[in-house]
């Protein structure tokens, strides 16, 4: 199914005559869209109105316990966070004109309090019964929600960290897992986690909120800009750039979790309006890419990955089929983060975006 594209093009040549590069820019739009067969989706959108349930997730408010929490022993990585829009978007948010636009046309009063913003802007907590925005998006909206592990995530066993046997931290890493902790190692999960809100999933918002369409967002360059803080493991040296085997995985991974994230989006959708166009796009250009990488590496999952996400139409009410594509999708990308480490994947360096493409300034750890 792989190798024999419907443009008849041969396995060596790429499938879209557009750089790496020019996908990772601002522009959500890269490929000639004809080429892609968006009329024909067109054709195919239907209208209907159904109510739909969330999709995106902010970490669960009762497992919350804040970054104060984290900042105890991790001054460095807190100070490089709090540089960031994530942070940021706390105070600013309620006081931007659009964001008061978009939350009265979504018929919410109040931006901090009940509303959907919550999903994607905040981390909420519950305080007596109350569930309160503490921060912005903050390091549990990425590493997973803290109270089942942090005490275990943090305690060397109940030792000092060199007496602490190897076994014991393998099994206090493994708890932390179990309860939780998505740890830079688990790839898939914690890349799937940026998409979950930045592909913005949410039709009403959308169409009738007039919210942007997701970000034109990529893994790597969007991780390796502002957002970096690779300072622990190196005792504050330095912040430094994610490895080459390391970018590799997140950009290959990226790719499929945008895919998931673009086909669940699409199975929510239900009338024929900017959402469902902008969720057919993303998905159909996310099929091109993990197209290219199958064909760049010819790793079986990736080509399982294209083979399960080819076969489905990006359509209105399409839901179960859409859905299970995504679900496959992701069950076979999970497999792919737990076995390669990146050494196996040169053959897709070219695609990768390089530093120019960074998003936002990289900030240096204080010396100690
Ligand atoms: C009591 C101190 C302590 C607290 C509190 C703490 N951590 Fe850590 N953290 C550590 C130590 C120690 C390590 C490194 C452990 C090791 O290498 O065995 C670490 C490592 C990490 C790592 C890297 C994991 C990896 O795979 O290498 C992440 C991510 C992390 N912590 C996130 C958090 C978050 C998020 C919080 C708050 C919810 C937090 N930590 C709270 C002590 C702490
Ligand atoms: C599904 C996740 C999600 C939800 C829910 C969400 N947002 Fe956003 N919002 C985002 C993302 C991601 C961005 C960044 C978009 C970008 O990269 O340009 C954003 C950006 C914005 C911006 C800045 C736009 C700009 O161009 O400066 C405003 C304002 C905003 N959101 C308001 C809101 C309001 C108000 C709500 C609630 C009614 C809300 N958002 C709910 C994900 C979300
Ligand atoms: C936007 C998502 C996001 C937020 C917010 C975030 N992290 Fe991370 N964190 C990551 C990613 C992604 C990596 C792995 C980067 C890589 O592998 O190149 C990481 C890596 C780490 C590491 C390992 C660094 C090293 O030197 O190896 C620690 C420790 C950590 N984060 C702690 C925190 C703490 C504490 C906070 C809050 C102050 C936080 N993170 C906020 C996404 C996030
Ligand atoms: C819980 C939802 C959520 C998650 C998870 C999330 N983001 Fe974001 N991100 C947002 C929102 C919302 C904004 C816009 C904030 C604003 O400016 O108001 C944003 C903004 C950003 C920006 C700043 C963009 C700019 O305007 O220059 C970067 C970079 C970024 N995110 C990278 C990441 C990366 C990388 C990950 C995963 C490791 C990630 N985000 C995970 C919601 C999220």
């Amino acid at each position: 199914m792989l190798f024999s594209s419907p443009q008849g093009r041969g396995p060596s040549q790429p499938l879209s005559g557009h750089s790496a590069r020019g996908e990772a820019g601002r522009s959500l739009n890269p490929c000639g869209l004809a080429q892609i067969g968006i009329i024909a989706l067109l054709l195919a959108l239907l209208l209907s109105a159904t109510v739909i349930p969330s999709l995106a997730r902010a970490p669960d408010s009762q497992q919350v316990v804040g970054a104060g929490e984290c900042a105890e022993c991790h001054k460095q990585e807190t100070e490089i966070w709090k540089a960031t829009h994530h942070y940021k978007t706390f105070s600013r948010l309620p006081r931007k004109k659009l964001a008061t636009k978009i939350a009265k046309a979504m018929g919410f009063k109040r931006i901090k309090s009940g509303s959907i913003c919550l999903t994607c802007h905040f981390t909420s907590k519950v305080k007596n019964k109350k569930v309160k925005p503490i921060a912005g998006i903050s390091c549990e909206s990425c590493h997973g929600p803290a109270k089942k592990w942090l005490k275990r995530h943090g305690e060397y066993s109940g030792k000092k960290k060199h007496t602490e046997t190897p076994t014991q931290a393998k099994k206090r890493w493994a708890d932390a897992e179990a309860a939780g902790m998505i740890r830079p190692r688990l790839t898939y999960a914690l890349t799937k986690n940026c998409y979950s809100c930045h592909v913005v999933p949410e039709e009403k918002l959308v169409n009738q909120g007039g919210h942007p369409a997701g970000s034109p967002f990529e893994v790597v360059s969007w991780s390796q800009g502002e957002v970096r803080h690779n300072t622990w493991h190196n005792n504050a040296k330095e912040n430094g750039e994610a490895s080459t085997e390391r970018k590799r995985m997140l950009y290959a991974l990226g790719t499929a979790a945008e895919l998931e994230a673009a086909l669940h989006a699409m199975a929510k959708a239900t009338t024929k309006d900017r959402y469902a166009v902008t969720m057919a796009k993303r998905a159909e250009i996310a099929r091109l890419r993990m197209r290219r990488l199958a064909r760049a590496t010819r790793l079986p999952e990736l080509i399982q990955i294209v083979d399960a996400a080819e076969g489905v139409h990006l359509t209105l009410k399409n839901e179960k089929k859409l859905t299970a594509a995504a679900n496959k999708v992701a069950e076979i990308a999970r497999k792919f983060s737990a076995k390669y480490k990146g050494s196996e994947l040169a053959a897709i360096d070219r695609y990768i975006p390089d530093a120019k493409k960074y998003r936002g300034e990289v900030k240096a750890p204080k010396r100690k």
